[in-house]
């Protein structure tokens, strides 16, 4: 499974690359504000710090757009800046739509904002190369979310679409090993849910006794 940093900020992205090995990297507008640069700024530097290699940075067209035609147009202008981006498209009838007409055009597509496996299976079949399933706000919702992203990679493979099933808005390790269990292709996730998840307070408590046993111990 494969894990992306949900981020724009680009201190996080260096140390997500550098110390874990990240795969890549998502962003959406709420993350690019959070970064405090202009947009086509950051998503230049994101592009810079991954160039040359297979890791993507999924960048979302404009909110804002209702007509397919606006979303194509932008999702090309994105897409001809760098071969590692992923245009992130919503999973409404327009972006269903301009997600077909990208896909035919061979601009990778992630189908972002998907709650549900009828969603996930027209993304697939419309040719996305991710579906972002937005396990986190469905739990924190008080959604019962343990059976959908088992159904959709289920889904996946009973057609052999090749569509990623990419897990979003993941809140905790429970949901990371959650997605894992079910068979998710990638995690999306903050810099300090990987740092927690990374991190567990035995590791810590053991070392210090190793440590302690080492220093009461001669070397020859
Ligand atoms: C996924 O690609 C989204 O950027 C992300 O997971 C959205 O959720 P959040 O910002 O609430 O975590």
């Amino acid at each position: 499974m494969k894990f992306f940093l949900d981020s724009a900020k680009t201190d996080e992205i260096k140390i997500a690359l550098e110390m874990w090995n990240i795969d890549g990297i998502t962003s959406n507008p709420r993350h690019v504000r959070n970064s405090g640069k202009p947009f086509l700024v950051v998503i230049d530097e994101i592009a810079r710090m991954i160039e040359g290699t297979d890791k993507t940075l999924s960048v979302e067209v404009n909110p804002h757009h209702t007509h397919v035609d606006a979303m194509i147009e932008e999702g090309a202008r994105l897409a001809a800046m760098s071969k590692n981006f992923v245009i992130k498209l919503p999973a409404t009838e327009a972006g269903f739509k301009a997600l077909w007409c990208l896909s035919e055009r061979k601009i990778p597509v992630n189908l972002t904002l998907v709650f549900s496996a009828a969603q996930a299976l027209q993304a697939a079949r419309l040719g996305a190369q991710y579906c972002s399933v937005f396990v986190g706000w469905k739990e924190a919702n008080g959604e019962e979310v343990s059976h959908l992203v088992g159904e959709i990679t289920r889904i996946y493979r009973n057609y052999d679409f090749k569509t990623q099933v990419l897990v979003a808005a993941i809140r905790n390790a429970r949901q990371i090993v959650e997605a894992g269990i079910a068979g998710a292709d990638i995690v999306t996730a903050g810099f300090d849910v990987y740092k927690d998840a990374f991190d567990h307070p035995y590791t810590a408590k053991g070392l210090k006794m190793f440590a302690d046993s080492w220093d009461a111990t001669p070397y020859e």
